[in-house]
């Protein structure tokens, strides 16, 4: 490995000196400036493997000039060796405090000046080392993280995927209505992660209806007070499968499955919570699965035409639904028609989530 060395000192003979001590080490290349304003320029935008600087200069004295080079970005670990006169304490003092890595004194010793830069290049690579391998690690972390939020979201698919074989509401059902819910909490101006943690949550809010019988779940007609009372235990059995998971995700959905059905007036299942004692996520995706459902076609209805369902959700604010949510969702008027464009019942709508 060759090693780029800058030299700046303003005697010229000291510079030929110096080159040709670094050209015997075998492993050096020299860049040299006798002009302290040009070495500083070249040291900014080139990359050395060490710097070397004289103190005693007219145009920029070596501790300003270390203290520019310093504050030059990509520059703090660089090692500097600064040449100083032995009596200048006071000096060295403030060229450590400005970030010199170490000194040379004058007059410079052939010997000792051939040691000294070895052993700041050494430093120098192996503080490369560290930092590539560090580099290294948060890439391997990063990955690793990567992966894990993939098969989070693969269970999650896979637990929808179960749910659906016994639910008479299609997959697309389930992904449009967890992208209406993150448009709402977007347009409430939730955090990003936030609104994609909903994303990845509010497809498990029906999760529960595994724990349904068929002759309720799968009823064309009107259930009776009794089967009702039946069906509306899906939310916390949703809830059981769900809770207690030490993955995010899973934990929201557990959440979102147990308070989808609460109404904003307190008159909801199962806790008949009220207002905004009903958990903001619930709310949410209340207005989304309102929506859909009613949008869309069910064993035992037609789907309700945008306009009829539309008029529904606005009567409902404050009553079924939370009012901001519901001005939020309308005021994205155009994503919502985009969301149902693109995720028609026919599609394979697991996959495309
Ligand atoms: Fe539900
Ligand atoms: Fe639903």
């Amino acid at each position: 490995m060759t090693y780029k060395v800058l030299i700046v000192d303003d005697a010229e003979i000291n510079l030929v000196l110096f080159e040709a001590l670094l050209k015997r080490m075998g492993n050096c290349e020299s860049a040299s400036f006798s002009n302290a304003v040009a070495g500083l320029v070249s040291a900014q935008t080139e990359d050395y493997d060490l710097v070397i600087v004289d103190y005693m200069m007219p145009e920029l004295n070596g501790v300003d000039f270390i203290t520019q080079f310093r504050q030059t970005p990509g520059r703090e670990d660089m090692p500097v060796l600064m040449i100083t006169a032995n009596d200048q304490k006071q000096v060295r003092y403030r060229a450590l405090d400005a970030g010199a890595t170490d000194f040379l004194t004058k007059p410079v010793d052939k010997i000792e000046f051939m040691a000294r830069v070895k052993n700041m290049l050494q430093l120098g690579a192996s503080r490369k080392v560290l930092a590539d391998r560090a580099a290294w690690l948060a890439e391997e972390v990063r990955k690793a993280t990567y992966q894990i939020k993939e098969r989070e979201r693969e269970t999650v698919i896979r637990l929808s995927k179960a749910a659906e074989y016994r639910d008479p509401e299609t997959g697309s059902h389930i992904v449009r209505m967890a992208h209406y819910s993150e448009l709402i909490a977007r347009g409430l101006g939730m955090p990003r992660e936030e609104c994609e943690l909903l994303l990845e949550a509010a497809p498990m809010h029906d999760i529960g209806k595994v724990g349904i019988t068929d002759s309720i779940l799968l009823k064309p007609g009107r259930l009776t007070p009794e089967e009702f009372e039946a069906m509306k235990l899906h939310s916390v059995y949703g809830y059981d499968i769900l809770k207690g998971s030490s993955s995010r995700v899973l934990q929201t959905g557990a959440a979102i499955a147990l308070g989808h059905h609460e109404k904003f007036d307190g008159s909801g299942y199962p806790g008949g919570l009220k207002g905004e004692a009903i958990p903001i996520f619930s709310r949410i995706a209340a207005v989304a699965d309102v929506f859909d459902a009613l949008t869309s076609e069910r064993p035992y209805k037609k789907a309700w035409s945008l306009e009829r369902a539309s008029e529904h959700i606005k009567a409902s604010a404050g009553s079924h639904l939370d009012p901001q949510c519901v001005t939020t969702f309308f005021s994205q008027w155009e994503s919502v028609c985009q969301i149902r464009q693109r995720f028609q019942d026919d599609e394979d709508a697991i996959t495309i989530l």
